[in-house]
């Protein structure tokens, strides 16, 4: 057990356990956050990054990773390991006190699986060789980062392997090979080979892509001891330094983006292996530079990867600005067309994140309506919402000179923003005083459930858009008021609340009356329904993630495509929250 819990300190990096139940901000070289064991306004919570630790200059509470999830989870050291252990898909069984030897035999069994598939592509003439070089690729940079070929056969590797001395069943645990129904065969058949390495050098997974056209286009190491996808960069091994000497690392999404850039003298890149930058990777990054620089595909799928990133990024602390390669094309395909220097005028050019978020919620709309403009005023209200004031000023100036905007307009929809959150929170849930036996609505899902009540009588067009999710209303006493407001306001041309109230029971209609009056409504409406339909997408979302966790429990070790597959979506539905959570606005 001593074992396993060093292990789980070595794997688990406190800034990105803590990061998931605080808010975290750095500070200097530690980062800050309201402390989640006491009460506070302002942060007095502390995490080391450096030491590992978390202290609180408030209420004292203060330990390592081990500790952090015993307070917080309320448990017992053994179970917060196993959470731990849980979190980074680590299978805690494994770790017995051979478990350095074991990682060390996995390193070694990569390498020699890297060696493998480098002689298969640099031996003699095969379709990999063809292809990569079709792509652009010269002979010093194939070499510079070992690319290789899986030949398309089904025991080639496990043949070469086995005659090194390799059990397939260790092959089958770095997840080299694959199995089914009593046979083992070749994981990757047919495709070019990205060995990836961490910055100690390690072989520690490889992507493989396949030539030509077929699905999937990229095939990935599963995550194992040594290999986890979230806390890894491809290429960072060889750009470290010039990451650091530029002061700037440009992310891009994949394998050959980033070796492409890199052939072509971008050298301070890194590719994230088609999941959204994770915190771990950000903090990585942020060792060598703060400037971040997001260079994604322009399709939906890349800017909301942008999106998500950037809110990763500037909770790491770093600077982060977005690159725009035009005509759709892929960093890739422009570099290898217009060469360095037009790529690195893109750098100079790429957008401050601000910006970004306000050319997103411009595109969002469509300014030559009148109902576009407001949406985009509202929009950008909230991106601005969101930063700093003195920033704010300066974008408040840009925007109302650029545009058709005024300011006293942005200013109050800014105001609004802010104040959508606060006014959110006010709402007191007020209960019949006969409440139904069956009654079991949280305080919190009340609370939404009178929100909506509440707009939709002060604003019967947002009854529209509120009928899309009135299956919320669960709780009986919502249900009726609610449909009450509906039916009247599907016959009524105005709407009033006193007569609506006068076609509910007398319970129902006090406590109609009494959402009418909460001050919170003082509120734009809009700013309010946004504000419930961003609560109601959260909550979706972790019951989705619930679920998931719980078929999580009930799988055998051997369902491990299933499992990558869970383990794929909580984490797209992670991101997604955080997302909601960052104002951003979609
Ligand atoms: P893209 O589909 O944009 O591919 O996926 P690409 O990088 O431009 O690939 P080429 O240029 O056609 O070779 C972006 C990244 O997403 C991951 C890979 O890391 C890929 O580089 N990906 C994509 C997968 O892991 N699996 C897939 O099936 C597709
Ligand atoms: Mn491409």
């Amino acid at each position: 057990m001593a074992n396993s819990a060093e292990e789980i300190k070595n794997r688990c990096n406190i800034v990105d356990v803590v990061g998931r139940y605080v808010k975290l901000r750095r500070s200097g070289s530690n980062y800050m956050g309201l402390c989640p064991f006491h009460s506070e306004k302002t942060p007095s919570f502390s995490v080391s990054e450096k030491g590992q630790f978390f202290h609180c200059f408030g209420c004292g509470e203060s330990g390592d990773v081990i500790t952090f999830i015993e307070k917080i989870e309320n448990v017992d050291f053994r179970t917060a390991l196993q959470k731990l252990a849980d979190m980074y898909g680590i299978n805690l069984d494994d770790y017995g006190f051979t478990n350095e030897s074991r990682k060390n035999k996995f390193y070694v069994m990569n390498r020699d699986a890297a060696v493998f598939f480098l002689h298969q592509l640099s031996d003699r003439p095969n379709p990999g060789r063809d292809y990569i070089m079709n792509r652009g690729l010269d002979i010093k940079t194939i070499s510079k980062f070992g690319i290789g070929f899986a030949p398309d056969s089904w025991h080639s590797l496990i043949e070469y392997m086995k005659s090194k001395g390799y059990d397939e069943h260790s092959l089958y645990e770095a997840g080299l090979i694959s199995y089914s129904k009593g046979n083992y065969y070749d994981k990757f058949r047919g495709r070019v080979i990205f060995p990836i390495i961490n910055t100690r050098g390690k072989v520690i997974g490889f992507g493989g892509r396949i030539i030509g056209s077929g699905e999937p286009k990229y095939l990935n190491s599963p995550e194992s001891i040594v290999f986890s996808k979230r806390d890894n960069l491809f290429g960072l091994n060889l750009t470290r330094d010039s990451i650091r000497q530029k002061d700037c690392a440009v992310i891009v999404e994949g394998y050959m983006d980033m070796v492409s850039l890199y052939q072509s003298g971008v050298t301070y890149t890194a590719a994230t292996l088609g999941t959204a930058l994770t915190p771990a990777q950000c903090s990585m990054l942020g060792r060598y530079t703060k400037h971040i620089v997001l260079s994604y595909d322009a399709d939906s799928a890349g800017r909301s990867a942008a999106l998500r990133g950037i809110e990763v990024i500037r909770n790491a602390g770093l600077d982060v600005k977005v690159l725009h390669v035009p005509d759709g094309k892929d960093p890739d395909e422009f570099i290898r067309k217009h060469g360095k220097e037009a790529f690195e005028k893109l750098i100079e050019n790429a957008l401050p994140y601000v910006d970004y978020k306000l050319e997103h919620e411009k595109s969002l709309n469509d300014t030559s309506t009148e109902q576009g403009r407001l949406g985009y005023i509202k929009g950008a209200a909230r991106v601005l919402a969101g930063i700093s004031p003195a920033e704010a000023e300066l974008y408040i100036k840009k925007i109302t000179d650029e545009t058709w905007i005024q300011e006293g307009a942005l200013r109050a929809e800014i105001r609004q923003a802010q104040s959508g959150r606060q006014a959110y929170e006010q709402i007191r849930p007020v209960r019949q005083e006969h409440a139904e036996a069956e009654n079991h609505t949280s305080d919190e899902d009340l609370r939404l459930q009178h929100m909506l009540i509440g707009i939709a009588s002060k604003d019967p067009s947002s009854i529209a858009l509120i009928s899309k999710y009135d299956y919320i209303f669960t709780d009986p006493v919502c249900f009726r008021i609610y449909n009450t407001i509906k039916e009247f306001s599907e016959e009524k041309a105005a709407f009033d609340a006193d007569t609506a109230a006068d076609s509910m029971g007398a319970d129902d209609a006090r406590v109609f009356l009494s959402i009418t009056k909460s001050k919170a409504l003082e509120c734009g409406t809009d700013v309010l329904l946004d504000e419930c339909i961003r609560t109601i997408r959260e909550k979706e979302l972790r019951k989705k993630s619930e679920y998931l966790n719980s078929e999580l429990k009930l799988l055998s070790e051997d369902d491990d495509t299933r499992i990558t597959e869970i383990m794929v979506q909580m984490k797209n539905i992670n991101a997604e929250i955080q997302h909601l959570r960052s104002n951003t606005g979609e």
